[in-house]
């Protein structure tokens, strides 16, 4: 499997993530099966969130992987905290600490590599979150941190009391739905596509080398489904699907693709809980697609272009 660089970090990680929000779907065996597939595949980073599952999630995929110290040093472990049950967002020091207490014990380690703010909290004082960093660092509990959903301007602002660099910023991002790249090629021009309903964050993450992990790469919509054989999409779909065949590929695969041909060097977070899909997706890592290509199936999604 491929490689990139993690935002600034130099940590090296597979150019594509698992996402287990949907692992409490398997049986503890199928999870068993479907983790070791993955990491016999090279893809050994697993993003998770204590709100999956209700924590369910992270409890299975460390009961799934059997894990103990061998286990954990083959894998990258990523979780997210801030989104609060019953209340909204909650990124107040005691609470971040609280939350990676309890995600470190449901995946049975010491440690996680990356921990995300889940998505921006109104209340939020840049100097706890400060605070509740500086303390899983030097505890040894994280060792990097990001964010999840932030616009450039919540990042600058907590960037200015955090000490260790922000590396990540974990955004929705599919063929389709595409508005940061849509919004870059519509500059100043007087319709839709020129609305920037995210601040200019992927030139901003660019600019500072942070990591954009697409989630939801294969959906449309806020969980609406997949674009992927859908009657919405037909002609996205008769554009993969032709491009597939010229590459002995497949849909999937290439709508992966699409996503990794993006000069930001993106981490796609995969949220399939099927074998043979994630054969798939781990195969679009050696795919590089065409410019006419890349743009082809971009027009096919109903993204426009000036
Ligand atoms: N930061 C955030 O706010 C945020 C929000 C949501 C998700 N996430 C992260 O992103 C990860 C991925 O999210 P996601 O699961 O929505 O992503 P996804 O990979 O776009 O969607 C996966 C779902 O689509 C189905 N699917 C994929 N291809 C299909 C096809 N060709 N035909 C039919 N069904 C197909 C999968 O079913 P199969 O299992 O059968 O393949 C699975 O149910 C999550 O696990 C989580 O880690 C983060």
């Amino acid at each position: 499997m491929k490689t990139i660089q993690l935002g600034t970090s130099g940590l090296k990680v597979p150019t594509i993530a698992i996402g287990c929000m949907r692992l409490n779907g398997l049986s503890e065996s199928e999870a068993e099966v479907f983790l070791r597939t993955a990491i016999d595949l090279g893809a050994n980073f697993f993003d998770h969130a204590d709100i999956y599952g209700k924590g369910e999630c992270e409890k299975l995929f460390a009961k799934a992987i059997g894990m103990n110290s061998a286990v954990r040093e083959k894998i990258i472990l990523q979780s997210k905290c801030g989104i609060r049950s019953g209340i909204g967002y909650d990124f107040s020091k005691e609470y971040i600490l609280e939350s990676v207490d309890g995600i470190l014990d449901r995946l049975n380690t010491d440690y996680l590599d990356v921990l995300l703010l889940h998505r921006p909290d109104a209340l939020m004082e840049p100097q706890e979150v400060a605070e509740a960093f500086a303390a899983l660092h030097q505890s040894g509990k994280v060792r990097h941190f990001g964010v999840s959903n932030h616009s450039p301007l919540q990042i600058q602002l907590l960037q200015k009391a955090v000490k260790q660099p922000l590396i990540v910023n974990q955004l929705q991002l599919s063929i389709a739905h595409a508005s940061m790249i849509t919004q870059g090629l519509h500059v100043n021009v007087d319709d839709e596509g020129a609305l920037s309903r995210d601040g200019g964050v992927l030139d901003f993450c660019r600019l500072n080398d942070i990591t954009i992990q697409p989630w939801s790469p294969f959906q449309y919509g806020f969980f609406q489904g997949t674009f992927l054989g859908s009657d919405k999409y037909p002609k996205l779909n008769e554009v993969l699907d032709t491009i597939a065949a010229k590459y002995q590929s497949t849909n999937t695969a290439i709508a992966l693709a699409w996503l990794l041909r993006h000069p930001a060097k993106f981490q796609p977070v995969i949220g399939t809980t099927n074998r043979q899909r994630l054969k798939e997706c781990v195969s679009a890592a050696d795919l590089y697609l065409t410019r006419e290509e890349w743009y082809r199936i971009y027009k096919a999604a109903g993204n426009t272009l000036p």
